[in-house]
């Protein structure tokens, strides 16, 4: 099959003087990409180099591919995931992943909190924050809580400071987030306990695979640390893949990432974060239908514990979305 790759590489951007210092920390670095299209490669494919929106825009036209994969992420706004399938739907290309609507969804913490209440989720008590003035009513909620920009990923926004313990506290984080990262906070109850994520494939019975569990400073009980970029970039963040944790945890994980990936209508592939409150009790935190397949991440690490290799498991994400897609894999020998 010709495949074509859409991905944002941080190269191609250039953060603002006004931006935040995070900016770009959801781009994907070229060894990053070169290596994803290697795997791509490896299932007898062949690639097609598209790059960002904007690259795909300008090559439409011209454009000879069976299917797109689509990693894109963009830059602002909460449509900015939706850009690439959007235009890819407009010219009826078919592409791997999400479609533009769950990827609106899933990158708005806010609305994805919704659809996961709907459907009987378990997710942290939430509020949201648009601009301070008057008191804060938090009904039912206690602190500590976490403060984290409504529409963003790779923990962008996010530090130990975004825990709060008092009200003093809250407000400077609401300030923060609403001046740096100019778009609502959304508070949630802090959960004390443990993290997980687990990557769920698949469409019409999507399937949990192996959990993956992260420890943070060389602690498993994690209470008030968090994962954030920044830690990803050092050795404060270790996986563990498969974790050590009873039957009933590792069901309840699987069955809830599956129930959160219905709830906002995924499509072939994507990866489910949680906490575990100290009494084994699961919370999404949110879903990733563009997960980082960086092989620094888990994915390499979930693929060994199914018994594939990393090219193995993004050429069977590759095949779920030809399926999909109903394309016949000997229709077009590259
Ligand atoms: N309600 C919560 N209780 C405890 N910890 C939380 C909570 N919400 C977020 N965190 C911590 O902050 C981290 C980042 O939060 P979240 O997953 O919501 O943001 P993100 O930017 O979308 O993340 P990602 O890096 O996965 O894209 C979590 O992995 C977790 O460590
Ligand atoms: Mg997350």
């Amino acid at each position: 099959m010709k495949i074509g790759f859409t991905y944002d590489l941080k190269s191609d951007y250039r953060r603002t003087s006004s931006s935040p210092k995070d900016a770009l920390a959801e781009f994907d670095h070229k060894v990053t990409i070169e290596r994803i299209i290697k795997a791509i490669e490896s299932g007898g494919h062949e690639v097609v180099k598209i790059g960002n929106a904007r690259n795909l825009l300008k090559k439409i036209d011209r454009l000879d591919v069976d299917i797109v994969f689509n990693l894109c992420e963009g830059l602002g706004n909460r449509n900015r995931e939706s850009e690439v399938p959007v235009i890819l739907d407009m010219y009826r290309i078919p592409y791997v992943g999400s479609d533009g609507l769950s990827l609106g969804v899933t990158l708005d913490k806010v609305v994805a909190k919704k659809a996961f209440l709907a459907d009987g989720v378990p997710t942290p008590k939430y509020f949201v924050v648009d601009h301070l003035n008057g008191a804060f009513h938090l009904g039912s909620m206690k602190f500590p809580f976490i403060v984290k920009p409504r529409h963003e990923g790779s923990s962008k926004g996010i530090s130990d400071d975004s825990i709060c313990l008092n009200e003093e506290e809250l407000r400077l984080q609401v300030k923060r987030i609403t001046d740096v990262y100019r778009q609502s906070a959304l508070i949630e109850e802090f959960i004390d306990g443990s993290e997980f994520t687990v990557l769920v494939i698949g469409n019409e019975n999507p399937v949990a695979l192996t959990p993956v569990q992260i420890g943070i400073c060389g602690k498993l009980e994690l209470g008030r640390l968090v994962y954030t970029s920044r830690r990803v970039t050092n050795t404060d963040i270790k996986y563990i893949c498969p974790p050590v944790i009873s039957k009933t945890l590792d069901r309840r994980l699987r069955e809830v990432a599956c129930s959160a990936y219905r709830a906002v209508e995924c499509r072939d592939f994507g990866r489910v974060d949680f906490r575990v409150d100290l009494s084994g009790r699961p919370y999404v935190l949110e879903i990733n239908p563009l997960p980082s397949l960086s092989v620094e991440d888990v994915f390499p690490l979930i693929a060994e514990a199914e018994g594939m290799t990393f090219d193995g498991l993004v050429v069977k994400i590759i095949d779920i979305g030809l399926v999909r897609n109903g394309i016949n894999k000997k229709r077009r020998k590259s």
